[in-house]
Parts: C-alpha cells; structure tokens; sequence
C-alpha cells in the first residue's frame, strides 16, 4: 500500500503537492501574466493585519488605525490591482472592497445546514477569492483547501491570507479536474457556481464522490431553470451571456443526477430566482453584470430567449 495512505491529510496534502508541484513551477515563472498579479500580492502580504474579522457579512482583514493614510492608499492601489473583484465583500484596513457578487447572501442561505466542520478536512472547488474559505474560519476546520485555476484569483487570495494569516486555508492552483489526486480525503467539499460548466456534470459529480470520505458532505449550489421537471437546458452558445456553459438543470433533474453519482440524503433545502441585488456592477467591478444579461422587459428571460436562472442549494451524503 502507498505510504501516503497512512499520513494525516493535512501532511498527505503536502506529499500530493510535492509530487506534482508543476502548477507552483508554471505559476512561479517571471511572466507578465503572473507577474501582473504577483506584483500587488507580494506588496499586500507587507501588511499583516491584528484585527480579523470572518463572522460578519463583510469579511474584515485589519482595522483603519492599524495602518498610516499613505498605507491606506498604498494597500487600495494593489487591492484594486486584482479588479474585476467577483466575489465579496471585504473591508481591508478600513477599505470597502464592495465585490460584484454579495457573497454573503449564499452563505446565509447554507449556514444553517452546514454539517460540524469542526477539525475536518474541507474542500471548496472553484474557491475563487476564498471569501466562502473565510467565512469557514469561524468553524474551526483542520483544513480549508481552495482549488482554483485562475491565476487572478489565486493571487487575490493569496494577497488577502497574506494578510489575514489564517494558517488552516490554503489554495492551490487547480481544478475539479484535479480531485482523482484526493481519494477519499475530505469531510465537507463545496462544489458552487461549477456544475454547470462541466461538459459532464454527472462524472464530475462521481468524481466529488469518490474525493468524499465515507460520511462526507457535499454542498452544492448550482443555477437551475425554474420548474418541477427533470429537465436540463443545454445553450447553444452562451446562457445568460455566460459562454462555457453545457447544462442548466431543473433542481429535480440536479437530484437524479446526485442519486446516479451515488449520493444518498440529497435535500434540496433553498431555490430562489437570480436577480441584480445579488449580483451587479460596482465601483469594483466596472463591467456588465446580471441586469445586461437578461431582457429589459422581461426579468424571466435571459438575452438570449431562455429562462432566467434560478439558483439552487442541494446537501448530499456519501454513506
Ligand atoms: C461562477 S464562479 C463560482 C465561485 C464561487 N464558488 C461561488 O460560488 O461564488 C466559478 C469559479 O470556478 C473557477 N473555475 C474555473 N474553471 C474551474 C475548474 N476547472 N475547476 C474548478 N474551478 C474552476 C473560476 O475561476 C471561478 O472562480
């Protein structure tokens, strides 16, 4: 048998890592791409902050008096160095980085089914920023790992636990296509905003299984198409401008596809239609957002013809 099966995770993690540290090599590099975020994120990692706090909606990484005016603006020009910032809100030394996503909102929706993660080992595929990652910290997990294939978001996070010092988070620059190196590892895996950006949503889904311990929980959130039919719309190109998107399910037929992957206690606990509160243009993130995606006369509509997105909350068990 492997020896690393005998490690505890966490130094099983690092024995992974160092076998296959290609992705560290490819990131290392002195390339303008990398460079252009490892800039800001070394500058940031300066400033290890006092104050955190991961218990409320804005995810607080130090206090205003903890940093002089001229720093203040120094860690506000690097902050906004990894804009468009997706996912939030932070307040970092006192700056309000107001995110295009008010990502508390999700979290409060599954907060109250989250599974004791005290000392156990956590996923969270496609972490982006690690804003769900902090507001774990609260539970006391083992260990949190992010994976995370965007250079941008690798560094963003980097950059903020540069700061915060959370030494049970971790990222790493992969993807869920990197779960066979973790068989049978995690207690807890968050799998949000992913499932319908897989060509294959159901070997994704056998895949999350079989990275699960016996006992493991799955939290997944996915959009949905509104409806009791177990349907799944498959655009032609894009969905709700989104390119790269293959299948947006009903929340039923996002049930079948967990019981096939071999889920059991599969609760669908919230649903809710998508709309511009949750998601919207910000002095952080400058683009088009939710409301340019779907039809100005009709918010149930997206611009190209399909039903507007709902999004759906399922926690699943593997026995
Ligand atoms: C729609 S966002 C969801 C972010 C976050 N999980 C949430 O729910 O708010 C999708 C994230 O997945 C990341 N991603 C892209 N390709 C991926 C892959 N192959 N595996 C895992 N994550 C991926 C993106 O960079 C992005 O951060």
């Amino acid at each position: 048998m492997n020896y690393i099966d005998h490690l505890p995770i966490s130094a099983k993690y690092d024995e992974i890592l160092k076998t296959d540290n290609t992705l560290q090599k490819w990131v290392n590099q002195d390339k303008k791409g990398f460079l252009r975020y490892r800039t800001p994120c070394e500058a940031l990692q300066q400033f290890p902050a006092s104050k955190i706090n991961c218990n409320d909606d804005w995810v607080q990484i130090g206090n205003t008096d903890e940093v002089t005016r001229e720093e203040q603006q120094k860690i506000e020009f690097n902050l906004r160095q990894f804009m468009p910032w997706r996912k939030g809100p932070f307040s970092v030394y006192g700056i309000s980085v107001d995110s295009e996503w008010q990502s508390q909102r999700k979290w409060q929706r599954l907060v109250d089914v989250l599974p004791d993660m005290k000392g156990k080992i956590v996923a969270d595929i496609g972490c982006s920023n690690g804003y769900y990652m902090f507001r774990m910290t609260p539970y006391e997990p083992e260990l949190v790992i992010g994976f995370e294939p965007s250079v941008q978001h690798y560094y963003c996070f980097k950059a903020l636990n540069g700061m915060a010092r959370q030494d049970n988070l971790d990222i790493n620059l992969m993807g869920v296509e990197h779960l066979n190196l973790f068989p049978e590892c995690f207690d807890v895996l968050f799998c949000m905003g992913i499932i319908y950006h897989r060509s294959s949503p159901v070997e994704c889904l056998r895949e999350i299984y079989s990275s699960l311990r016996p006992g493991g929980t799955l939290i997944l959130e996915s959009q949905a198409i509104p409806g009791e039919s177990e349907m799944a719309l498959f655009p032609k190109k894009t969905y709700a401008k989104v390119p790269g998107t293959y299948f947006v399910p009903t929340g039923n037929c996002l049930i079948n596809w967990l019981a096939r992957a071999g889920f059991t206690d599969i609760n669908l606990f919230c649903q809710h239609p998508m709309s511009s509160i949750e998601q919207r243009q910000t002095d952080w993130m400058t683009f088009e957002s939710y409301a340019d995606f779907i039809q100005p006369q009709d918010s149930t509509i997206t611009v190209e013809g399909y039903p507007a997105p709902d999004r759906v909350f399922i926690k699943a068990l593997k026995k």
